[in-house]
Formats: C-alpha cells, structure tokens, sequence
C-alpha cells in the first residue's frame, strides 16, 4: 500500500470504531437502569393520596404540561400540538392513561425516564420537550406529578410525533446532542422545598418553570448557549432580558411589579403576549404569591447581561419625523402622547424591556397582527392591541417603531423596512391598504 493509502484506511477504520462505541453506548445508555425514586409515600391512606394529587395538580400547573401536550379546545394532555422547531414540526404526545395511545402501561420509573431523562415510548425524546430544565425536578415533585397525572381521563388519541424529514427524524443521534449539552441534575427535595426564596425560586425558574427554554438563547444545535436568561427569538417572539439590566432586562422592576405580571398578565410596564400570554393563563397564574416572590427574588440574584444601550437616533432624522407624526394620529390615543400608556390596561412604551430589546421582533407581531392581553383571574378583561398590517406600509411600521425606540429616553437600533417586509411575509398579515389611506 502506497503511504496515502494506508493514511486512508486507518482513518476509515477509526471511523467505523468511533461508530461502533458510539452505537453501543447508545444501546447502553436506553437499556440503562435508572435509580429509582425514593418515595417516602409510596403507599399512602386515601386522605394523603389527596393531599399528593392536589401536589401533582400543582407541579402540573408550575411545570405547564398542558401547554404543549394540549390542541387548545381539545381534550387536556391528549396530544397532537405541533411546535415550530428549525427542523419542521414536532407534535407533542398524548400523556394521558390511555393504554393504546397514551402513557396507560407506564410506571412511575418509565415516568421519571421521560421526564428527568429524556427517553419515552420511542427512544431519546426531541429536547423541545424540555426534559433538559425538568431534569432538575425533586423526586418528590415526579411522584406527586405521577400521582396526578395518573387521574386524567385516558383519551384515545394517536399520535405521530416524529414528522421530521431525514436525518433530522433518527432519534438515536440525540444521543450525541445530549452527551454534549444535557446535564442530568436532580434537585434534593429539602432544597426543592427552600425556605429561602432565592433557592425556592431557581428551583422554578431553572426547572419546573422552565423559563430558560424561551428566555435563554440558543446556539444552533438548539441548547442554551451564551448569557443564561438574557433573552431569546421563538416563533417570530422576542423573549425579553429577565435579567436586572436596566435597559433590556427587569432592572426596573420592583418585586412586586414581577408578581403582579406573572399573576394577572399585566402591570405598569409591560401586558404579555404570544408565548408569555399562554404562559400566564395556564401556569404563572395559578402559582402562590410565595413562590412568584422567590422567581422575582431569584431573577434579581442572577448575574445581569451584557446588554448597552445605543445612542438614541436624533429626533430630526427623517424617520424619526415621519414615524412621529404616524404615532400621534395612530397610536397616541392609547399610549398616550408621550408613550406612558394606562395603568394594567395600555403598556407604557417608556422605559419598556420589550421596545428597548435588540431584537424588534415581538413589537412587529404585536403592530402588524394586534394583540390580545391574557385573561386571568386576577384581571379578566385583557385589552386589545388592533392590527395595523392592513392600514400601515412597512415604512410606516419600520418608522414609528424607530421612533418609539428612540423617544422618551428610550435607545435601540432602527427597524427597517425589510424587516417589516419579511415579519410580514412569516407571519402572515395582510399587505396594507394604501388607496384608503388617503
Ligand atoms: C414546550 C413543550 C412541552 C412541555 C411544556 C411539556 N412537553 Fe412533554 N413533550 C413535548 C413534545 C414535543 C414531546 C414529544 C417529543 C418526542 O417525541 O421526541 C413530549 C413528550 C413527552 C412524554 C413522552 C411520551 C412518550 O410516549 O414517549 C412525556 C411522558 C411527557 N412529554 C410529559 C410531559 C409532562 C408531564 C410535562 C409537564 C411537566 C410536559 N411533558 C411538558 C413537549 C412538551
Ligand atoms: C413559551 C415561551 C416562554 C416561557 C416558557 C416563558 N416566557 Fe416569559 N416571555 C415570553 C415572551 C415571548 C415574552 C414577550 C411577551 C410580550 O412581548 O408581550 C415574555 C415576557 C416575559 C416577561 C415580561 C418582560 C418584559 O420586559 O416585558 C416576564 C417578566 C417573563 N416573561 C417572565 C417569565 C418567567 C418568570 C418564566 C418562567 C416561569 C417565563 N417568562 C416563561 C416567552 C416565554
Ligand atoms: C386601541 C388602543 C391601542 C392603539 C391605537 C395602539 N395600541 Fe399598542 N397596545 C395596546 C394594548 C392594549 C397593548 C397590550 C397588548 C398585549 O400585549 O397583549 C399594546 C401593546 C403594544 C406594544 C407592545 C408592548 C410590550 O410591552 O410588549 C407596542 C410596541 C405597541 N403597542 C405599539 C403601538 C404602536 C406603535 C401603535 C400605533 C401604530 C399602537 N401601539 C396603537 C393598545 C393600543
């Protein structure tokens, strides 16, 4: 053999090795036993199993389950929700206790493995189901979620989660994905349960509550990556800084104004939307004033963004000019003239996370389609944002937006018209009137 050659098929034969220990470790790692959970109640009287389940309910709740797992207006848990992944669509299971279609034959251990452990009916799970913050869930919190999750009425309903074209639709290669960036880290129950609410409120955030899966970013692999809850893009979403810079993040949020808005979808600042609206009707809101407390505790404890504000565009410049003017006849009798809105019903555009972030994307989809704010016990009647896709060009969007961006002490970077252009295009809204204008 010529010396290239021999080059060759050594390479050739380390990498048929490297696949074969990484199938085998694979085949392992499936037919793994896991250790398992130390369950204090395993056979409770009929007055603690109800104690247990109400429990359940609860992480249920905390951890929302049914945003995924749930076709709004369907039957709870039975699956078949599709989530937007850069891959194609991913479909959510059905968990409830059918034994054909759903999670009926499993116990508690086949439970904790999809939950904590990222491995269900068909092999390794996609992490859009976010086993990688559940993984850090307390042994007590699975086995009462079991418990609950044990009394939902079983719903015959098949689905096929796995739509994806190939390779992306070969489970066995998540097994790569999580060698590199899943990291298995239960949390002791007496820490799960602190008393201290910056602990209490990790717990929350980093696991059960799942925060990072939206406010995190991403690398391309789709794993955290870069400054832990310093803000992300999802589904055409910005999800704000939730760190304390002052800028972008909540640096101007008092504690209470945290709770007040995971609890009614409103205060001062800020009326959720999109992703966050789902959030707080199906969990934030039905979590204790204690345990919103220890998040707003918690979000003020982690280290804040590197996020600077620009310097603010000059109120002479053409755009500026233009986008004030569309912003006194078109937006100014909600958001008053100088952008400070009304209290729990029209958000103040002033010193706004969201108008301030570096990426303009939620102020699109809430300028082009509306919005509509949550509906919470705490505060039923959510206000309307009216779509202005049909009536403004993506100049004029692109222009008021760089004004409300660069007013009223607030800086961030210009919004152009291709942005409005393609923001338009992806989200499908309406291309604007410009006859009727006139
Ligand atoms: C952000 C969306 C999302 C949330 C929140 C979510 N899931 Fe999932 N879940 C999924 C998706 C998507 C799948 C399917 C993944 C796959 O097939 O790889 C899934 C799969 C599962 C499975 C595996 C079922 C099987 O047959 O393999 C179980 C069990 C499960 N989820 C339980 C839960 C529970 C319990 C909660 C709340 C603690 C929850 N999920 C929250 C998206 C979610
Ligand atoms: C499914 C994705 C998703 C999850 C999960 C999520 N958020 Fe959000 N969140 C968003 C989006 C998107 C927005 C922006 C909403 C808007 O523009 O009205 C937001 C907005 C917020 C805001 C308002 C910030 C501001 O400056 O206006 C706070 C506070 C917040 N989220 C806290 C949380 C906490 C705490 C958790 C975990 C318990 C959480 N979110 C989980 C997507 C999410
Ligand atoms: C009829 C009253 C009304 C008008 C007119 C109106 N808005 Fe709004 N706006 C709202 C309400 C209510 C919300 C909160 C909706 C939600 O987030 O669910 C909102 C939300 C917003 C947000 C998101 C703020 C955040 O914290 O996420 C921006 C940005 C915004 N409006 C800009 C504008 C601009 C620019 C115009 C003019 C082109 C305008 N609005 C006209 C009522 C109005």
């Amino acid at each position: 053999m010529t010396k290239p050659m021999r080059w060759i098929t050594t390479l050739l034969l380390l990498g048929v090795v490297a696949l074969a220990v990484f199938v085998a470790a694979v085949l392992y790692d499936l037919n793994r036993s896991i250790a398992p959970i130390d369950q204090a109640d395993a056979d409770p009287s009929a007055e603690a199993l109800e104690e247990k389940i109400a429990r359940g309910e609860y992480i249920a709740h905390v951890s929302d389950c049914v945003a995924c797992h749930t076709v709004p207006g369907e039957a709870p848990f039975a699956g078949g929700y599709g989530l937007e992944t850069p891959f194609g669509e991913l479909f959510a299971s059905n968990i409830t206790p059918d034994d054909e279609t759903g999670i009926g034959g499993w116990e508690l251990a086949d439970f904790d493995r999809a939950l904590r452990h990222g491995q269900g009916s068909n092999g390794y799970l996609y992490p859009a189901m976010p086993y990688t913050a559940y993984a850090r869930l307390s042994d007590q919190d699975v086995s009462d979620l079991w418990a609950y999750m044990q009394t939902i009425e079983p719903v015959e309903h098949e689905v096929n989660e796995n739509q994806f074209p190939f390779p992306y639709n070969q489970r066995w290669l998540l097994a790569g994905w999580n060698l590199l960036f899943f990291h298995e880290e239960a949390t002791a129950n007496e820490l799960a349960q602190s008393q201290d609410p910056v602990e209490r409120g990790r717990y929350l955030v980093e696991g059960a509550g799942h925060c990072s899966a939206c406010h995190s970013p991403k690398n391309a692999l789709g794993a955290n990556s870069g400054e832990p809850l310093s803000g992300a893009t999802l589904q055409g979403w910005h999800a704000p800084d939730l760190t304390p810079n002052a800028h972008t993040g909540l640096g101007k949020w008092s504690s209470e104004q945290v709770v007040d808005y995971l609890k009614s979808g409103t205060n001062e600042f800020a009326v959720a939307a999109g992703p966050m609206r789902e959030a707080v009707e199906n969990s934030t809101q039905y979590m204790t004033d204690e345990d919103l407390s220890a998040i707003a505790a918690y979000l003020q404890s982690v280290p804040e963004s590197s996020h600077t504000a620009p310097q603010p565009l000059d109120a002479g410049e053409a755009a500026m000019r233009q986008g004030a003017s569309i912003y006194a006849t078109q937006c100014s009798a909600c958001h008053v003239s100088h952008g400070e809105g009304v209290r729990q019903m029209i958000p103040s555009l002033v010193g706004n996370s969201q108008v301030n972030a570096p990426d303009p994307a939620s102020l699109l989809q809430v300028v082009l389609k509306g919005a509509e704010g949550p509906d919470t016990y705490a505060n039923p009647t959510g206000a309307g944002m009216p779509a202005f896709d049909w009536k403004l060009s993506d100049e004029e969007v692109a222009n008021v937006l760089t004004y409300v961006r660069n007013s009223w002490g607030n800086a961030a970077e210009p919004v152009t018209a291709a942005e409005v252009a393609t923001e338009r295009d992806a989200r499908g809204a309406r291309s604007a009137l410009k006859a009727s204008r006139e």
